[in-house]
């Protein structure tokens, strides 16, 4: 009988002790899972905080250069046009003055045409700048061929331009931003990487448009956060966004530049 009892209360022992170890480990896989959600959910949240403020720089290098292009066209109005048009009224003004001979009046309205002819062509100009007029009459595949002349008429450097895209079906705001992409790749190319010869292609795969740029300049490293935080590659990827793409760019110090990007 004392036998039986013992047994019996070493069963119960075993019992409790195999429960105990199950309910350890039952506590210790609900903690691990837990805390490995957690990190998990931190991860993200980390990621999600790193776009919010990616997204913000993004929006805050547009707004900079809107001021900037802002404060340029005030600059050009005031020193291109209004100080033209100043010179122009004092000078009308002065055709008014009694007993003008023939020779001052000759030489005052003389002063008049040329001072107007002037702040034509500024006029001009400035709104070209913001606008290249090509663009609205003739398209964006006229407006890149005449951007990749006048780089070419440089003699620095060889651009080469190819394009199976049919842009005259292309949303017409949109093409502003592709020429912009451009425009600032091309002056990159130059201004830093000294390039000679440089690739633009227009292809479409699989539905999708895609530009592919190449340059053979003395490159830099894309890997770098800092290089892709200058206002222009800012800008660049904010227009990208805003044409629904994604893009890469590809280079290493003395490896040229190349960028890939899609867009709608
Ligand atoms: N094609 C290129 N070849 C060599 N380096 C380049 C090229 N494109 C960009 N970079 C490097 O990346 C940096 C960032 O370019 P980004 O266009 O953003 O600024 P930036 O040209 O210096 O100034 P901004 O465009 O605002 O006038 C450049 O300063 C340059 O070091
Ligand atoms: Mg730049």
């Amino acid at each position: 009988m004392n036998a039986i009892n013992l047994e019996n209360s070493e069963i119960i022992q075993v019992v409790f002790f195999v429960l105990l170890a199950f309910i350890s480990m039952f506590l210790v896989l609900i903690l691990f899972f837990y805390f490995s959600r957690k990190k998990i959910v931190q991860i993200e949240v980390d990621k999600k905080n790193l776009e919010i403020e990616h997204q913000k720089e993004l929006l805050n290098s547009v707004l900079i250069t809107q001021e900037e292009e802002r404060k340029r066209i005030a600059q050009d109005l005031h020193d291109d046009i209004s100080s033209k048009l100043n010179v122009v009224s004092l000078n009308s003004h002065l055709l008014k003055t009694p007993n003008l001979n023939e020779n001052e009046q000759l030489e005052i309205t003389n002063n008049i045409i040329e001072l107007t002819q002037k702040a034509l062509e500024n006029s001009r100009r400035i709104a070209h700048d913001l606008f290249p007029p090509v663009l609205e009459k003739f398209g964006l595949n006229a407006g890149i061929e005449e951007l990749v002349e006048e780089f070419n008429s440089t003699k620095k450097v060889k651009v080469s331009y190819q394009n199976t895209i049919d842009f005259e079906s292309y949303p017409i705001d949109k093409h502003l931003h592709i020429f912009r992409i451009l425009q600032e790749l091309l002056n990159n190319s130059l201004r830093h990487g000294k390039a000679t010869e440089i690739s633009i292609q227009f292809t479409t795969f699989e539905n999708q448009n895609i530009a592919t740029y190449i340059d053979n300049g003395v490159g830099f490293d894309s890997a770098d956060l800092e290089n892709k935080k200058g206002l222009g590659m800012m800008n660049i990827e904010s227009r990208i966004n805003f044409l629904e793409g994604k893009f890469t760019i590809d280079s290493k110090p003395n490896e040229g530049v190349k960028m890939i990007f899609n867009f709608n």
